[in-house]
């Protein structure tokens, strides 16, 4: 008899040694990604920060901001060659749960409208949009609006 294993996701919290591969990752999966600066920084804030690592690969991550009964999603990335296989999604449902169990009732974030797949990810969890930033990320050419979107958990 053969068995047939298959790698289950594993998703433990971020530590500072981390930081190298998710940099690595951040940089190829964005135009302008965040900083080392931004990660660090994240970390030392306490807030919840995750990588999801298949037989140790890290195949993405996330960084949640609990306050009190809202959580603000800053950073959700799946790395380029692990796109389309259903992580983003995963991580989602990780990251909703980790809200729920704080005690969150409501999940906000912000999005480029130029940024399709993340659209895409946040329709399908039940994102409604509820405004807009004028301006608000740095773009090609000047800078781009941020579309302001929220779920009830
Ligand atoms: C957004 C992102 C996290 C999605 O991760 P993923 O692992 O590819 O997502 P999944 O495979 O779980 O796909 C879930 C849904 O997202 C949407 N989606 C994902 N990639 C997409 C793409 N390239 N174009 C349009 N929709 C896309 C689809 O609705 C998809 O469902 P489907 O495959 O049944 O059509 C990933 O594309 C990514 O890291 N992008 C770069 C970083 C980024 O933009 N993050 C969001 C910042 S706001």
């Amino acid at each position: 008899m053969s068995a047939v294993l298959k790698s289950v996701p594993e998703f433990v919290p971020m530590r500072p040694e981390d930081v190298d591969a998710v940099l690595a990752v951040e940089q190829g999966a964005y135009p302008f990604p965040w900083s080392r600066a931004n990660f660090v920084d994240s970390l030392v804030a306490g807030y919840s920060a995750w990588c999801c690592r298949v037989d140790g690969a890290l195949v993405g991550y996330a960084v949640i901001m609990l306050v009190l009964d809202e959580a603000h999603l800053l950073n959700v990335t799946v790395a380029p060659d692990w796109q389309r296989r259903g992580y983003g999604t995963l991580i989602m449902h990780h990251l909703f749960s980790t809200a729920r169990a704080h005690g969150a009732r409501r999940m906000f974030l912000e999005v480029r409208p130029s940024n399709l797949s993340g659209q895409g990810l946040y329709d399908r969890f039940g994102f409604g949009k509820i405004g807009r930033r004028r301006a608000y990320y740095p773009a090609i050419e000047g800078r781009e609006d941020a579309v302001v979107m929220a779920v009830d958990l």
